[in-house]
Protein backbone atom coordinates (compact mmCIF):
# COMPACT_ATOMS: atom_id res chain seq x y z
CA UNK A 1 0.00 0.00 0.00
CA UNK A 2 1.46 3.80 -0.65
CA UNK A 3 -1.13 5.40 0.98
CA UNK A 4 -3.73 5.22 3.39
CA UNK A 5 -5.37 3.33 5.39
CA UNK A 6 -6.27 -0.92 4.83
CA UNK A 7 -9.95 -1.81 5.09
CA UNK A 8 -12.81 -4.09 3.63
CA UNK A 9 -14.77 -2.48 1.41
CA UNK A 10 -18.38 -1.96 2.75
CA UNK A 11 -21.52 -2.24 0.88
CA UNK A 12 -21.81 0.48 -1.80
CA UNK A 13 -25.54 0.56 -1.56
CA UNK A 14 -26.67 2.62 1.10
CA UNK A 15 -30.55 2.36 2.88
CA UNK A 16 -31.64 5.09 4.90
CA UNK A 17 -34.75 5.49 6.85
CA UNK A 18 -34.53 9.00 7.21
CA UNK A 19 -36.85 11.07 5.63
CA UNK A 20 -35.88 14.38 4.18
CA UNK A 21 -38.37 17.35 4.33
CA UNK A 22 -38.44 18.58 1.16
CA UNK A 23 -40.70 22.06 2.23
CA UNK A 24 -40.30 24.68 0.40
CA UNK A 25 -37.40 26.99 0.85
CA UNK A 26 -38.88 30.50 2.57
CA UNK A 27 -37.56 33.47 2.39
CA UNK A 28 -37.28 36.62 3.42
CA UNK A 29 -35.10 37.76 0.61
CA UNK A 30 -35.77 40.90 -1.09
CA UNK A 31 -35.61 38.87 -4.29
CA UNK A 32 -38.88 37.30 -5.31
CA UNK A 33 -37.66 34.56 -7.55
CA UNK A 34 -34.09 33.74 -5.63
CA UNK A 35 -34.26 30.14 -4.56
CA UNK A 36 -38.46 29.63 -4.25
CA UNK A 37 -40.12 27.07 -6.29
CA UNK A 38 -42.32 28.20 -8.75
CA UNK A 39 -45.81 29.22 -7.43
CA UNK A 40 -47.94 27.72 -9.60
CA UNK A 41 -49.27 25.24 -7.46
CA UNK A 42 -48.94 22.35 -9.90
CA UNK A 43 -46.06 19.95 -8.80
CA UNK A 44 -43.56 19.16 -11.95
CA UNK A 45 -43.74 15.51 -13.16
CA UNK A 46 -40.15 15.88 -15.33
CA UNK A 47 -36.40 16.84 -14.31
CA UNK A 48 -34.20 17.33 -16.86
CA UNK A 49 -30.27 16.47 -15.35
CA UNK A 50 -27.18 17.36 -17.10
CA UNK A 51 -24.11 16.72 -17.00
CA UNK A 52 -21.23 14.70 -18.79
CA UNK A 53 -21.35 11.56 -16.64
CA UNK A 54 -21.41 8.31 -18.95
CA UNK A 55 -19.71 4.83 -19.68
CA UNK A 56 -18.06 3.36 -16.11
CA UNK A 57 -16.47 4.93 -13.41
CA UNK A 58 -18.12 8.15 -14.38
CA UNK A 59 -21.98 7.36 -14.37
CA UNK A 60 -22.17 4.64 -11.42
CA UNK A 61 -22.29 7.64 -8.50
CA UNK A 62 -24.66 9.77 -10.40
CA UNK A 63 -27.17 6.37 -11.06
CA UNK A 64 -27.04 6.08 -6.99
CA UNK A 65 -27.83 9.48 -6.37
CA UNK A 66 -30.69 9.74 -9.18
CA UNK A 67 -32.80 6.15 -8.27
CA UNK A 68 -32.44 7.93 -4.63
CA UNK A 69 -34.10 11.08 -6.21
CA UNK A 70 -36.54 8.81 -7.88
CA UNK A 71 -37.53 6.89 -4.68
CA UNK A 72 -37.87 10.21 -2.84
CA UNK A 73 -39.95 11.62 -5.55
CA UNK A 74 -42.53 9.18 -6.92
CA UNK A 75 -43.66 9.66 -10.57
CA UNK A 76 -41.14 12.26 -11.48
CA UNK A 77 -39.42 10.89 -15.08
CA UNK A 78 -35.78 11.81 -14.91
CA UNK A 79 -34.47 12.86 -17.97
CA UNK A 80 -30.72 12.39 -17.90
CA UNK A 81 -29.31 14.35 -20.17
CA UNK A 82 -25.67 13.51 -20.45
CA UNK A 83 -22.91 14.27 -23.12
CA UNK A 84 -20.08 11.81 -23.15
CA UNK A 85 -17.10 13.07 -22.79
CA UNK A 86 -14.90 13.25 -19.64
CA UNK A 87 -14.12 16.08 -18.06
CA UNK A 88 -17.14 17.78 -19.34
CA UNK A 89 -15.31 18.28 -22.99
CA UNK A 90 -18.78 18.16 -24.91
CA UNK A 91 -21.14 18.71 -22.48
CA UNK A 92 -19.88 22.09 -21.80
CA UNK A 93 -19.99 22.66 -25.49
CA UNK A 94 -23.44 21.56 -25.44
CA UNK A 95 -24.38 23.43 -22.70
CA UNK A 96 -23.14 26.87 -24.09
CA UNK A 97 -25.75 26.28 -27.05
CA UNK A 98 -28.30 25.39 -24.62
CA UNK A 99 -27.76 28.35 -22.24
CA UNK A 100 -27.46 30.85 -25.40
CA UNK A 101 -30.66 29.41 -26.54
CA UNK A 102 -32.70 29.88 -23.39
CA UNK A 103 -33.30 26.50 -22.98
CA UNK A 104 -31.91 25.11 -19.58
CA UNK A 105 -31.64 21.84 -18.61
CA UNK A 106 -33.45 22.09 -14.91
CA UNK A 107 -29.93 21.47 -13.08
CA UNK A 108 -26.42 21.22 -14.63
CA UNK A 109 -23.54 20.47 -13.77
CA UNK A 110 -20.49 22.97 -12.99
CA UNK A 111 -16.83 22.63 -11.51
CA UNK A 112 -16.84 24.70 -8.18
CA UNK A 113 -14.17 27.46 -9.02
CA UNK A 114 -14.08 30.13 -11.55
CA UNK A 115 -15.61 27.38 -14.55
CA UNK A 116 -18.83 28.87 -12.33
CA UNK A 117 -17.78 32.62 -13.30
CA UNK A 118 -19.08 33.06 -16.41
CA UNK A 119 -22.34 31.67 -15.73
CA UNK A 120 -22.93 33.59 -12.38
CA UNK A 121 -21.30 37.12 -14.77
CA UNK A 122 -24.09 36.28 -17.32
CA UNK A 123 -27.42 35.76 -14.81
CA UNK A 124 -27.55 32.09 -15.83
CA UNK A 125 -27.63 31.05 -12.38
CA UNK A 126 -30.03 32.20 -9.55
CA UNK A 127 -28.33 32.66 -6.30
CA UNK A 128 -29.10 30.08 -3.74
CA UNK A 129 -29.31 31.86 -0.68
CA UNK A 130 -32.51 30.73 0.96
CA UNK A 131 -31.44 27.17 0.09
CA UNK A 132 -28.47 27.39 2.16
CA UNK A 133 -29.58 28.90 5.12
CA UNK A 134 -32.84 26.76 5.04
CA UNK A 135 -30.51 23.77 5.19
CA UNK A 136 -27.78 25.34 7.35
CA UNK A 137 -25.65 24.94 4.68
CA UNK A 138 -22.83 27.73 5.50
CA UNK A 139 -21.94 26.02 8.32
CA UNK A 140 -21.37 21.99 6.90
CA UNK A 141 -19.96 23.32 3.69
CA UNK A 142 -15.70 24.64 4.14
CA UNK A 143 -15.55 27.84 3.75
CA UNK A 144 -13.07 27.88 1.53
CA UNK A 145 -15.58 25.92 -1.17
CA UNK A 146 -18.07 28.31 -0.14
CA UNK A 147 -15.99 31.24 -1.41
CA UNK A 148 -15.34 29.42 -4.94
CA UNK A 149 -19.25 29.49 -5.04
CA UNK A 150 -19.64 33.08 -3.93
CA UNK A 151 -19.94 36.27 -5.93
CA UNK A 152 -20.78 39.64 -4.12
CA UNK A 153 -22.13 37.15 -1.19
CA UNK A 154 -24.29 35.45 -3.22
CA UNK A 155 -24.21 31.15 -3.19
CA UNK A 156 -24.58 29.86 -7.14
CA UNK A 157 -24.12 26.22 -6.93
CA UNK A 158 -24.56 22.98 -4.58
CA UNK A 159 -21.08 21.01 -4.08
CA UNK A 160 -21.66 17.40 -4.15
CA UNK A 161 -17.99 16.39 -3.99
CA UNK A 162 -14.00 16.83 -3.38
CA UNK A 163 -12.36 14.82 -6.07
CA UNK A 164 -8.24 14.39 -6.14
CA UNK A 165 -6.79 15.32 -9.39
CA UNK A 166 -2.53 14.67 -8.44
CA UNK A 167 -3.15 10.97 -7.92
CA UNK A 168 -1.05 8.28 -9.88
CA UNK A 169 -2.55 5.17 -10.84
CA UNK A 170 -0.57 1.88 -11.26
CA UNK A 171 -1.00 -1.95 -11.93
CA UNK A 172 1.57 -3.70 -8.53
CA UNK A 173 2.01 -6.54 -10.75
CA UNK A 174 3.78 -4.57 -13.41
CA UNK A 175 5.63 -2.94 -11.37
CA UNK A 176 6.65 -6.30 -9.89
CA UNK A 177 6.83 -8.49 -13.06
CA UNK A 178 10.00 -5.21 -14.13
CA UNK A 179 11.54 -5.40 -10.70
CA UNK A 180 10.34 -1.80 -9.82
CA UNK A 181 10.19 -1.48 -6.06
CA UNK A 182 8.00 1.14 -5.87
CA UNK A 183 6.08 3.85 -8.26
CA UNK A 184 8.30 6.96 -8.03
CA UNK A 185 8.46 10.10 -5.81
CA UNK A 186 9.68 12.09 -8.32
CA UNK A 187 9.29 12.91 -11.77
CA UNK A 188 13.33 12.35 -12.43
CA UNK A 189 12.79 9.21 -10.93
CA UNK A 190 9.79 8.09 -13.18
CA UNK A 191 12.09 8.46 -16.54
CA UNK A 192 14.55 6.46 -14.87
CA UNK A 193 11.92 4.02 -14.26
CA UNK A 194 10.36 4.80 -17.61
CA UNK A 195 13.34 3.05 -19.52
CA UNK A 196 12.93 -0.11 -17.07
CA UNK A 197 9.52 -0.67 -18.38
CA UNK A 198 10.29 0.56 -22.02
CA UNK A 199 12.98 -2.17 -21.85
CA UNK A 200 10.21 -4.77 -20.82
CA UNK A 201 8.14 -3.77 -24.13
CA UNK A 202 5.54 -1.75 -21.24
CA UNK A 203 4.18 1.91 -21.81
CA UNK A 204 5.24 3.54 -19.02
CA UNK A 205 2.29 6.31 -18.54
CA UNK A 206 -0.59 6.01 -20.81
CA UNK A 207 -2.28 8.92 -22.07
CA UNK A 208 -5.65 9.89 -23.69
CA UNK A 209 -7.27 12.74 -25.51
CA UNK A 210 -6.01 16.91 -24.57
CA UNK A 211 -8.08 17.70 -21.16
CA UNK A 212 -5.92 14.38 -19.82
CA UNK A 213 -2.73 15.71 -21.39
CA UNK A 214 -3.97 19.21 -19.19
CA UNK A 215 -4.71 17.15 -16.26
CA UNK A 216 -0.90 16.04 -16.26
CA UNK A 217 0.34 19.02 -17.41
CA UNK A 218 -0.96 20.65 -14.21
CA UNK A 219 0.38 17.87 -11.97
CA UNK A 220 3.68 17.84 -13.45
CA UNK A 221 4.02 21.43 -12.87
CA UNK A 222 2.83 20.96 -9.21
CA UNK A 223 5.16 18.55 -8.57
CA UNK A 224 8.40 20.24 -10.30
CA UNK A 225 7.37 23.82 -9.19
CA UNK A 226 5.93 22.93 -5.38
CA UNK A 227 2.39 23.98 -3.93
CA UNK A 228 3.52 27.90 -3.59
CA UNK A 229 4.73 28.33 -6.88
CA UNK A 230 2.12 26.15 -8.46
CA UNK A 231 -0.52 28.47 -6.64
CA UNK A 232 1.13 31.61 -8.13
CA UNK A 233 0.83 30.51 -12.00
CA UNK A 234 -2.82 30.99 -11.32
CA UNK A 235 -2.80 34.42 -8.87
CA UNK A 236 0.30 35.69 -11.15
CA UNK A 237 2.78 35.64 -8.40
CA UNK A 238 4.73 33.06 -10.15
CA UNK A 239 6.42 33.84 -13.89
CA UNK A 240 5.60 31.59 -16.73
CA UNK A 241 8.60 32.60 -18.06
CA UNK A 242 10.82 32.26 -15.30
CA UNK A 243 13.53 29.52 -15.00
CA UNK A 244 11.74 27.26 -12.95
CA UNK A 245 8.21 26.82 -14.80
CA UNK A 246 10.75 26.64 -17.93
CA UNK A 247 12.22 23.68 -16.58
CA UNK A 248 9.01 22.24 -14.97
CA UNK A 249 7.77 22.26 -18.74
CA UNK A 250 10.75 21.08 -19.84
CA UNK A 251 10.30 17.97 -17.34
CA UNK A 252 6.47 17.85 -18.82
CA UNK A 253 7.93 16.96 -22.72
CA UNK A 254 10.46 14.80 -21.03
CA UNK A 255 7.40 12.91 -19.34
CA UNK A 256 5.47 12.72 -22.65
CA UNK A 257 7.72 10.96 -24.36
CA UNK A 258 7.05 7.93 -22.18
CA UNK A 259 3.77 8.07 -22.82
CA UNK A 260 1.87 6.44 -25.70
CA UNK A 261 0.30 9.59 -27.11
CA UNK A 262 1.15 9.21 -30.53
CA UNK A 263 -1.62 6.36 -30.18
CA UNK A 264 -3.79 8.05 -27.29
CA UNK A 265 -6.35 6.89 -25.68
CA UNK A 266 -9.46 8.06 -26.48
CA UNK A 267 -10.73 9.29 -22.90
CA UNK A 268 -9.91 8.76 -19.74
CA UNK A 269 -11.55 5.28 -19.37
CA UNK A 270 -9.26 3.31 -22.29
CA UNK A 271 -6.33 5.24 -21.21
CA UNK A 272 -6.62 3.07 -18.13
CA UNK A 273 -7.27 -0.14 -20.09
CA UNK A 274 -3.49 -0.90 -20.88
CA UNK A 275 -2.44 -0.78 -17.18
CA UNK A 276 -5.51 -3.70 -16.46
CA UNK A 277 -4.21 -5.42 -19.21
CA UNK A 278 -0.71 -5.43 -18.15
CA UNK A 279 0.77 -3.77 -20.94
CA UNK A 280 1.21 -0.26 -18.96
CA UNK A 281 2.58 0.96 -15.44
CA UNK A 282 1.04 4.19 -14.74
CA UNK A 283 -1.44 6.79 -15.43
CA UNK A 284 -2.09 10.11 -13.76
CA UNK A 285 -6.04 10.44 -13.27
CA UNK A 286 -8.25 11.93 -11.38
CA UNK A 287 -9.66 9.73 -8.19
CA UNK A 288 -13.04 8.75 -10.67
CA UNK A 289 -10.77 6.38 -11.58
CA UNK A 290 -10.99 4.52 -8.63
CA UNK A 291 -14.80 3.96 -9.62
CA UNK A 292 -13.52 2.22 -13.02
CA UNK A 293 -11.07 0.02 -11.44
CA UNK A 294 -13.14 -0.95 -8.31
CA UNK A 295 -16.67 -1.16 -9.50
CA UNK A 296 -16.86 -1.38 -13.49
CA UNK A 297 -13.45 -3.70 -13.78
CA UNK A 298 -14.03 -5.39 -10.29
CA UNK A 299 -10.31 -4.73 -8.94
CA UNK A 300 -9.56 -5.68 -5.67
CA UNK A 301 -8.24 -1.73 -4.11
CA UNK A 302 -3.69 -2.68 -3.56
CA UNK A 303 -3.39 -5.84 -5.04
CA UNK A 304 -5.21 -5.77 -8.12
CA UNK A 305 -4.44 -1.75 -8.79
CA UNK A 306 -2.59 0.80 -6.28
CA UNK A 307 -2.58 4.18 -6.38
CA UNK A 308 -0.28 7.36 -4.34
CA UNK A 309 0.27 11.18 -4.92
CA UNK A 310 1.59 11.94 -8.32
CA UNK A 311 5.25 12.38 -8.66
CA UNK A 312 6.75 15.35 -5.70
CA UNK A 313 2.98 15.80 -4.75
CA UNK A 314 2.96 13.97 -1.27
CA UNK A 315 1.25 16.22 1.15
CA UNK A 316 -0.45 18.02 -1.31
CA UNK A 317 -4.30 17.67 -2.33
CA UNK A 318 -5.04 19.33 -6.18
CA UNK A 319 -8.94 19.13 -5.78
CA UNK A 320 -12.05 20.00 -7.95
CA UNK A 321 -15.93 19.63 -7.08
CA UNK A 322 -18.62 19.15 -8.90
CA UNK A 323 -21.07 21.53 -8.75
CA UNK A 324 -25.03 21.56 -9.80
CA UNK A 325 -26.51 24.90 -10.24
CA UNK A 326 -30.79 26.65 -10.23
CA UNK A 327 -30.11 27.66 -13.84
CA UNK A 328 -32.87 31.24 -13.99
CA UNK A 329 -35.70 29.96 -16.49
CA UNK A 330 -35.28 26.03 -15.03
CA UNK A 331 -38.52 24.65 -16.79
CA UNK A 332 -39.18 22.42 -13.51
CA UNK A 333 -37.72 24.31 -10.94
CA UNK A 334 -39.52 22.82 -8.12
CA UNK A 335 -37.79 19.47 -8.48
CA UNK A 336 -34.48 21.18 -9.82
CA UNK A 337 -34.81 22.25 -6.03
CA UNK A 338 -35.26 19.47 -4.83
CA UNK A 339 -32.69 17.85 -6.37
CA UNK A 340 -30.19 20.66 -5.17
CA UNK A 341 -31.76 19.78 -1.73
CA UNK A 342 -30.68 16.42 -2.17
CA UNK A 343 -27.37 16.85 -3.39
CA UNK A 344 -26.14 18.70 -0.86
CA UNK A 345 -27.63 16.69 2.06
CA UNK A 346 -25.85 14.57 3.95
CA UNK A 347 -27.37 11.30 3.03
CA UNK A 348 -27.17 12.63 -0.57
CA UNK A 349 -23.09 12.52 -0.26
CA UNK A 350 -23.10 9.38 1.68
CA UNK A 351 -24.82 8.34 -0.78
CA UNK A 352 -23.08 9.57 -4.58
CA UNK A 353 -19.49 9.26 -3.14
CA UNK A 354 -18.57 5.95 -2.18
CA UNK A 355 -19.66 5.05 -5.49
CA UNK A 356 -18.66 8.03 -7.80
CA UNK A 357 -14.63 7.48 -5.84
CA UNK A 358 -14.90 10.79 -4.28
CA UNK A 359 -15.46 12.06 -1.08
CA UNK A 360 -18.20 14.46 0.72
CA UNK A 361 -17.77 18.11 -0.10
CA UNK A 362 -19.79 18.18 3.43
CA UNK A 363 -17.43 18.29 6.20
CA UNK A 364 -19.77 15.57 8.11
CA UNK A 365 -19.45 12.62 6.02
CA UNK A 366 -19.20 9.23 7.60
CA UNK A 367 -15.86 7.87 7.36
CA UNK A 368 -16.50 4.48 7.59
CA UNK A 369 -18.30 4.54 4.40
CA UNK A 370 -14.83 5.70 2.67
CA UNK A 371 -12.67 2.36 2.65
CA UNK A 372 -9.97 1.14 -0.22
CA UNK A 373 -8.71 4.03 -1.83
CA UNK A 374 -11.31 6.35 -0.41
CA UNK A 375 -9.88 6.39 2.94
CA UNK A 376 -6.97 8.43 2.09
CA UNK A 377 -8.41 11.54 0.60
CA UNK A 378 -11.48 11.15 3.26
CA UNK A 379 -8.26 11.95 5.56
CA UNK A 380 -5.76 14.12 3.76
CA UNK A 381 -8.48 16.31 2.75
CA UNK A 382 -9.37 17.48 6.38
CA UNK A 383 -5.69 17.15 7.27
CA UNK A 384 -4.54 20.55 9.03
CA UNK A 385 -1.02 19.37 7.58
CA UNK A 386 -2.13 19.18 4.14
CA UNK A 387 -1.72 22.01 1.59
CA UNK A 388 -4.81 22.44 -0.67
CA UNK A 389 -4.29 23.65 -4.40
CA UNK A 390 -6.64 23.62 -7.22
CA UNK A 391 -6.91 22.12 -10.57
CA UNK A 392 -6.67 23.54 -14.01
CA UNK A 393 -8.22 20.75 -16.21
CA UNK A 394 -11.20 20.59 -13.89
CA UNK A 395 -12.25 24.31 -13.75
CA UNK A 396 -11.36 25.73 -10.17
CA UNK A 397 -7.99 28.17 -10.84
CA UNK A 398 -8.93 29.30 -14.34
CA UNK A 399 -11.49 31.11 -16.27
CA UNK A 400 -13.32 29.76 -19.24
CA UNK A 401 -11.46 32.34 -21.29
CA UNK A 402 -8.04 32.07 -20.36
CA UNK A 403 -8.89 27.98 -19.92
CA UNK A 404 -9.32 28.09 -23.75
CA UNK A 405 -6.43 29.50 -24.58
CA UNK A 406 -4.59 27.12 -22.03
CA UNK A 407 -6.16 24.45 -23.90
CA UNK A 408 -5.51 25.49 -27.58
CA UNK A 409 -1.34 26.62 -26.86
CA UNK A 410 -1.43 23.04 -24.79
CA UNK A 411 -2.50 21.60 -28.24
CA UNK A 412 0.22 22.93 -29.85
CA UNK A 413 2.95 22.90 -27.18
CA UNK A 414 2.42 18.85 -27.00
CA UNK A 415 3.40 18.93 -30.77
CA UNK A 416 5.83 21.33 -30.86
CA UNK A 417 7.77 21.15 -27.48
CA UNK A 418 7.80 24.34 -27.80
CA UNK A 419 8.25 25.38 -24.25
CA UNK A 420 9.07 29.26 -24.39
CA UNK A 421 5.89 29.32 -26.82
CA UNK A 422 3.66 28.01 -24.75
CA UNK A 423 4.86 29.90 -21.58
CA UNK A 424 4.12 32.94 -23.73
CA UNK A 425 0.69 32.56 -24.75
CA UNK A 426 -0.61 31.53 -21.32
C1 LIG B 1 -14.15 15.76 -14.05
C2 LIG B 1 -15.32 15.63 -13.12
C3 LIG B 1 -15.33 14.28 -12.52
C4 LIG B 1 -15.23 13.21 -13.59
C5 LIG B 1 -14.14 13.51 -14.59
C6 LIG B 1 -14.05 12.57 -15.77
O1 LIG B 1 -14.13 17.01 -14.64
O2 LIG B 1 -15.21 16.60 -12.13
O3 LIG B 1 -16.49 14.11 -11.75
O4 LIG B 1 -16.44 13.10 -14.18
O5 LIG B 1 -14.25 14.81 -15.07
O6 LIG B 1 -15.10 12.71 -16.64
Amino acid sequence: MMFGRRRGITALALAFVVSVSFAACGGDDDDDDAAQPTGNGDASTEFEFFSWWTGGGDSEGKEALLDLFSEQNEGVEIVDSAIAGGAGTNAQAELANRLLADDPPDSYQRHAGKELLADIDAGEVEDLNSLYDDEGWRDVFPDSLLELITVEDNLYSVPVNIHRSNVLWYNPAVLEEVGIAAPPATWSEFLTQAETLEAADKIALTIGPTWTQEHLLENVLLGELGAEAYTGLWDGTTDWESAEVTAALEMYTQVLEHTNIDSAAADWQPAIDPIIEGDAAYNVMGDWADTYFRIEKSLDWETGYNATTSPGTEGVFNFLSDSFTLPVGAEHRDLALKWLQLAGSQEGQDTFNPVKGSIPARTDGDESLYTGYLATPFADWTDEGTTIVGSLAHGVVADNAWKAEIDSALQEFVGSGDVAAFASAV
